[in-house]
């Protein structure tokens, strides 16, 4: 627990152990679930932590406390890496009115063996409730990540607590403010937690953006990771990036996959030749090596991405397929594209891909295709030298 000022805790806790977030994301560095709580005239908490930490946070939030009772606690996020605490605070506060918008309401109802009903006081967009110093005001923004997300701004204070949004993956280690370290994992980290947890949404993203673009805001305060307080055009502009699907560097990545090193040998000379034409940054990335959440990043990041890929029982390669069957998920867009495959006796994964990509909206397929028979050749290798001119080509232009 810490104090920021301002009669404002920060009540989050971090959690080093978990593995897979959602049970599905890998996580390197952890994660922390943000709440915030608001020790004025009347007593506020926002939002809660995931359940695996929900000893420590209600002991913490009776710290902050210092003997007041909890008047509100405002939910702005039902996922349950913030909401699963959320009848434990009821319990242990027995005073506390949920503040929250009707669809969360309905959530809560459906999460929990509890009617929140007489408890929960609804609020509108825009509507506000006082607590002393502090003006809270609500302002909905569906999708950002689920339906029901609100954000709560403090117009006192100038502070924004954002719900999901401006968050990222990583444990916190004291410093609280993004200001305060030298991380150089964050962006990275950010990019993969917004484009595989909330990438789907950009068009809601940019409708959530354009309603608190005009605030004054001194603070944000998100649900995970780093708190801002500075330089809010760094994060801003990767957002907006990233929810209009527009490439943060016009780069290329090479996504292949290689049972016996024959693609992987393709995709080595492609990279050397893209180099010798001048490219920086070239990435290679081993599809079946390579946790996908990564790929999605790189992909949401740069502007041309090539796959080289096997033909696979008469299919594409399984992890190649479900790399292409998640950016359809995510409605990917706005990328130039290159395609490599090889097989041994019926290539089909050019032909194939190029039908999953054009299910794809604003994209383009650089139309000469290398097809490698077994293992690259003199014509085969002139082949992606080929094809290292024309992505230079579109890159470089
Ligand atoms: Fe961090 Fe959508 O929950």
């Amino acid at each position: 627990m810490r104090y920021i000022g301002d009669e404002l805790y920060y009540v989050g806790y971090s959690d080093r152990k978990i593995k897979l977030f959602e049970n599905y994301i890998p996580l390197n560095f952890g994660v922390s679930y943000n709440s915030y709580l608001i020790v004025d005239n009347k007593t506020c908490l926002l939002d809660t932590v995931d359940f695996s930490v929900v000893r420590e946070f209600i002991s913490d939030v009776k710290v902050a406390l210092n003997g007041k009772k909890l008047d509100y606690l405002i939910v702005n996020h039902m996922e349950p890496d913030h909401a699963a605490s959320i009848l434990e605070v009821v319990k242990e506060f027995k005073d506390v009115k949920i503040v929250t918008n009707a669809y969360v309401l309905k959530l809560l109802n459906q999460f929990f063996d509890y009617n929140f009903n007489d408890i929960t006081i609804i609020v509108k967009e825009n509507d506000t409730i006082n607590l002393g110093k502090h003006e809270l005001t609500f302002i909905t923004a569906p999708f950002v990540h689920w339906p029901e997300v609100m954000f709560t701004y403090d117009k006192n204070f100038k502070t924004l607590f954002s719900a999901d949004a401006f968050g990222s993956f990583g444990a916190l280690s004291g410093n609280l403010f993004y200001d305060e370290v030298d991380d150089p994992t964050y962006f990275m980290e950010a990019r993969r937690y917004y484009t595989n947890i909330v990438g789907k949404y950009g068009k809601q993203v940019v409708n959530a953006y354009l309603k608190i673009k005009d605030l004054d805001i001194k603070m944000i305060c998100p649900l995970h990771s780093y708190l801002w307080r500075k330089d809010f055009n760094l994060l801003i502009d990767k957002y907006v990036k990233w929810a209009t699907y527009e490439a943060e560097a016009k780069e290329v990545i090479l996504i292949y996959a290689s049972m016996y090193g024959n693609t992987e040998k393709a995709a080595m000379l492609l990279a050397d030749e893209l180099a010798n034409k001048g490219l920086k940054n070239i990435k290679c990335y081993d599809v079946s090596n390579v946790d996908e959440t990564y790929l999605i990043g790189e992909i949401f990041r740069v502007s041309h991405i090539v796959f080289l890929s096997p033909t696979y029982n008469a299919n594409l390669y399984p992890r190649i397929k479900a790399l292409v069957d998640q950016m359809q998920v995510l409605d990917v867009k706005n990328k130039t594209f290159a395609l490599v495959e090889n097989s041994t006796w019926a290539p089909r994964a050019n032909s194939l891909l190029e039908e999953e990509l054009n299910k794809l909206k604003d994209i383009n397929i650089i139309k000469t295709k290398v097809s490698i028979k077994s293992a690259l050749k003199e014509d085969t290798s002139l082949d992606v030298k080929g094809l290292a001119s024309l992505i230079a080509e579109s890159i470089l232009k």
